[in-house]
């Protein structure tokens, strides 16, 4: 069981973009998992555009068929391995039909797809897009293709990608690649290798060229965001510690950040994912003197017990949280705060579990993304400590932490009740036709009678009623954004 208060209706679907009518070829590509996935898979079908490939929805009918793949809990690599099966059912009517897994599946399991399980025709690590026509040519040639290597400086910032099944309105830039955390519980940083930046021009002409083409909200992406350090491609590791590093930098976030909204200041600019320890007060004053820098912050903190977060490897306790989150609400104190959180990491006791709940008490979150503790291969927590805690107690934990998330989240939806805010139009209400759906710029999801607007509007809503996840209200009027 796990919990997602957010719109997970993309999961796995099949992806189309409009491909040059020159290409006779026909690729099936789905994506799994995190939004960078999502990011990636763009990158791949713009490289493919490239190599005679356009999309097609229809599985029978590809001549490729690529699945980006997610490993962060066990849960998430079966999903994946069920739609192999399809893949190899549906191969047998068509023979011709390839398959590739790309993403952090490849990268975990690597060769074992081709040589024991034999039911792949190609293997493509996330730093590896750029290989892809190498390796269809070798899968042409009716040899297995495979390509794992993980890169210290591959940002794909010199490829445009295709925007895949988006709304046009909504889209999201990667920033940095990898994460170099090393949290006990997390695969990321072994699928996904070291962190690196993007070269921030190449950020900004993204960013330049979405607005152009007439996107009104960007979220600028990494596993950890805040720790974003351009300093003309060096790395890390080059500088003797991370004063010496600031010191010799160009560009860290909160720059970032006031770059982008600078350079196109009636774009929303959202970010994610901020990791507690790296985030400065800087970027929180950045985002205070920026108007289109919204006022939401994905802070994850995973558990409320400083003991946990210690066995984790977090690089704080839950008192220099508390004090992070007082300080958001000291600079903006409209900001809308959400957590990821884990119930029954190895070695969890109730007071442990308790210490969590109380966290969340005191902070109140908008939003949250809960899961269960799930063992992953190769990461210090599984070599370090037994998975000691029964599957039931995990349960009940997660279960009244989303409990407890499902009451603020409601308590937090309240407080805009009577209020008019701006929302920019997304797309049509999923229960009704006649109502659109779009966000306040804190995340929150409204929907309301259509009248005469249309997507991409920013409207401003007065806010009539809610749930615990959406408001409910009429449009009275542009906003000045418009
Ligand atoms: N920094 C990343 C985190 C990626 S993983 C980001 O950009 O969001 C997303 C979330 O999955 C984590 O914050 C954590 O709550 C959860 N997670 C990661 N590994 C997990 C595991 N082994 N078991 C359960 N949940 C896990
Ligand atoms: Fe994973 Fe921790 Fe990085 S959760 S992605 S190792 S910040």
């Amino acid at each position: 069981m796990e919990e997602k208060i957010i719109d997970e209706s993309k999961q796995g679907e099949s992806l189309v973009l409009e491909g040059k009518s020159s290409n006779t070829r026909k690729l099936y590509i789905e994506s799994y998992g995190c939004q960078m996935n999502f990011s990636d898979s763009e990158i791949v079908a713009s490289i493919l555009n490239d190599q005679g490939y356009n999309t097609t929805q229809v599985l029978e009918e590809a001549d490729l068929v690529l699945v980006n793949t997610c490993s962060i809990r066990d849960k998430a690599e079966q999903t994946v391995r069920k739609r192999l099966e399809k893949y190899n059912a549906v191969k047998k009517i068509n023979p011709k039909m390839k398959v590739g897994v790309l993403g952090c599946m490849a990268e975990r399991l690597k060769s074992k797809f081709l040589e024991e399980e034999k039911i792949v025709d190609m293997v493509v690590g996330p730093d590896a897009y750029k290989d892809l026509p190498n390796l269809l040519q070798e899968v042409e040639e009716g040899r297995d293709a495979v390509n794992v290597i993980l890169s210290k400086d591959e940002t794909y910032g010199d490829i445009s990608p295709v925007r895949l099944g988006g709304n046009g309105v909504t889209a999201f830039v990667s920033i940095t690649r990898g994460c170099d955390n090393m949290c006990t519980f997390c695969v990321v940083p072994f699928t996904r290798g070291r962190e690196r930046s993007r070269d921030p021009l190449s950020i900004i002409e993204e960013v330049n060229d979405l607005a152009k083409k007439g996107y009104k909200e960007i979220t600028l992406l990494g596993q950890n965001v805040d720790s974003y350090l351009w300093y003309g491609g060096g790395l890390k590791k080059d500088f003797k510690n991370a004063t010496e590093m600031q010191k010799a930098t160009a560009t860290n976030f909160a720059q970032l950040l006031e770059m982008v909204a600078t350079a196109q200041p009636k774009m929303r600019i959202r970010f994610s994912t901020s990791n507690p320890q790296d985030m400065t007060e800087d970027v929180l004053h950045t985002m205070a003197k920026f108007e289109n820098i919204c006022n939401y912050i994905h802070l994850p903190v995973q558990s409320g017990s400083t003991r946990i977060l210690k066995e984790m490897n977090r690089q704080h306790t839950r008192e220099e949280y508390m004090q992070l989150i007082d300080k958001i609400r000291e600079i903006i104190p409209d900001c809308a705060i959400s957590q990821d959180m884990i119930s029954g990491f190895p070695t969890e006791t109730e007071e442990d579990h308790q210490d969590t709940l109380s966290l969340m008490e005191y902070v109140k979150y908008d939003f949250g993304f809960m899961f269960m503790y799930s063992e992953r291969p190769g990461t210090m927590a599984a070599r370090k400590l037994e998975d000691d805690i029964p599957e039931a107690t995990k349960k009940r934990r997660l279960a009244e932490i989303i409990d407890l998330q499902q009451k603020h989240s409601g308590y937090r939806t309240k407080q805009f009740v009577g209020k008019t805010v701006e929302i920019l139009i997304e797309k049509e209400s999923k229960k009704s036709d006649a109502e659109w759906s779009g966000r306040t710029p804190q995340n929150t999801v409204a929907v309301f009678a259509k009248k005469h607007y249309k997507v991409g509007d920013f409207v401003m809503v007065r806010i009539d009623d809610c749930t615990s996840t959406t408001l409910l209200g009429e449009a009275v009027g542009y906003s000045e954004n418009n």
